[in-house]
């Protein structure tokens, strides 16, 4: 598998390409099939919605992989917080509010809640072909909380900083729970097929400088640390996005193999990630795609040009929107594969 490869500090011909929320809304054949779903946590829990719809991109654009159709909030659903996703709105979270309400979580029934996830990544993985690596995930700790204190997206998390700051016990209690929960799910995703997972920090930038080592990087080191001894095959990216100042710091832990950038980082900078020892991954911005045209071959050629002396994995910068037009997915992969 080529991404493997690259991974592993193998030369390859060329650069692996596929892109975040590559499976979604900008699919016709996606929303076809999200029409069969009661709602989007039925279609993440019924394991033939899920693989179908992990496979739609592969067939549509033959992307290097494939990440499995699921959500980072099935974590905080396992744990027995009501999590419902509002059409327009987004997440809405039931929220924790005291150490009383991390207590009541329930940590012991998340494997068992997380099943279909393993369906669907075992079918998937039969389903894909040879040369296509499967991606399993998980929210990472700090984004998770985040949501669950906060109780749904936000600008810039204010509550649950503020959680974080006056209640730095309670905090710390539900990072190291969710530490222990995320590194189980992403090796039981190993062995139901994933040859790599990806750790979502996707709220890293709303974090003070002085959160960072404690909330967001010293947990995602122990949980690629932690998947790394368990299973020493299988490749970590990790993505904490915004953190832009900190990029180093994730890239030289050795249980990281791969770091995710967004689109704040200047391209040229993705060359800090491969100097301290992982593949920089991404990152292109996804609005850029969306528009096309000059400010997609320009913003194209910037990134292609500046990892062009090292290993590199192609992506956004974020997920894909749902406004993209498919022709421009088409030209973009076109051009990163030459
Ligand atoms: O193709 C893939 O990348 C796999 C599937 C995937 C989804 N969510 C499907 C999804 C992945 C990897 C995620 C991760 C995820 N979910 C993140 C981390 C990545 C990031 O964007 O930073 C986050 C923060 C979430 C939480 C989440 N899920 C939000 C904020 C939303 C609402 C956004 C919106 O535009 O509606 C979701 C819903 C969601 N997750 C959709 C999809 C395809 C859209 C829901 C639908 O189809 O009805």
């Amino acid at each position: 598998m080529l991404i493997c490869d690259v991974l592993a500090g193998q030369p390859t011909e060329r650069r692996p390409i596929w892109l975040m929320r590559q499976a979604g809304r900008y699919l016709p054949e996606y929303l076809e099939l999200r029409k069969a779903a009661r709602d989007f946590l039925n279609f993440c829990y019924t394991p033939d919605m899920a693989t179908e719809a992990t496979l739609q991109p592969i067939r549509r654009f033959g992307f290097d992989a494939a990440i499995i159709f699921s959500d980072i909030l099935v974590i905080p659903d396992a744990l027995g917080v009501d999590v419902k996703f509002i059409p327009g709105t987004g997440p809405v979270l039931e929220t924790i509010k005291s150490p009383a309400d991390i207590q009541a979580l329930t940590p012991s029934a998340v494997e068992e809640h997380l099943q279909p996830v393993y369906t669907a990544l075992r079918q998937t993985r039969a389903a894909l072909p040879d040369e296509t690596a499967l991606i399993g995930f998980a929210g990472a700790p700090w984004t998770l909380a985040a949501y669950m204190v906060e109780g749904s997206g936000s600008r810039d998390y204010a509550t649950a900083r503020k959680f974080a700051v006056n209640e730095p016990d309670a905090f710390m209690a539900l990072i190291s729970m969710l530490e222990t929960v995320i590194a189980d799910y992403l090796i039981r995703q190993i062995d139901a097929g994933a040859q790599i997972v990806q750790i979502f920090d996707s709220w890293a930038g709303a974090l003070p400088a002085y959160g960072i080592e404690q909330w967001s990087l010293a947990p995602i080191q122990r949980i690629a640390g932690a998947v790394k001894a368990a299973r020493p095959d299988a490749y970590v990216i990790a993505f904490p996005r915004g953190a832009d100042s900190y990029l180093e710091a994730y890239a030289s832990t050795k249980s990281i193999d791969a770091v995710s950038c967004g689109q704040s980082l200047p391209a040229e900078q993705m060359a800090r990630v491969a100097n301290a020892g992982a593949v920089p991954q991404g990152n292109l911005d996804p609005t850029a795609l969306v528009k096309g045209g000059d400010i997609l071959d320009r913003e194209l050629r910037r990134i292609l040009a500046a990892t062009e002396d090292h290993r590199h994995i192609f992506n956004l910068g974020h997920g894909i929107t749902p406004d993209t037009p498919i022709a421009h997915v088409e030209r973009l992969i076109e051009t990163v594969r030459g």
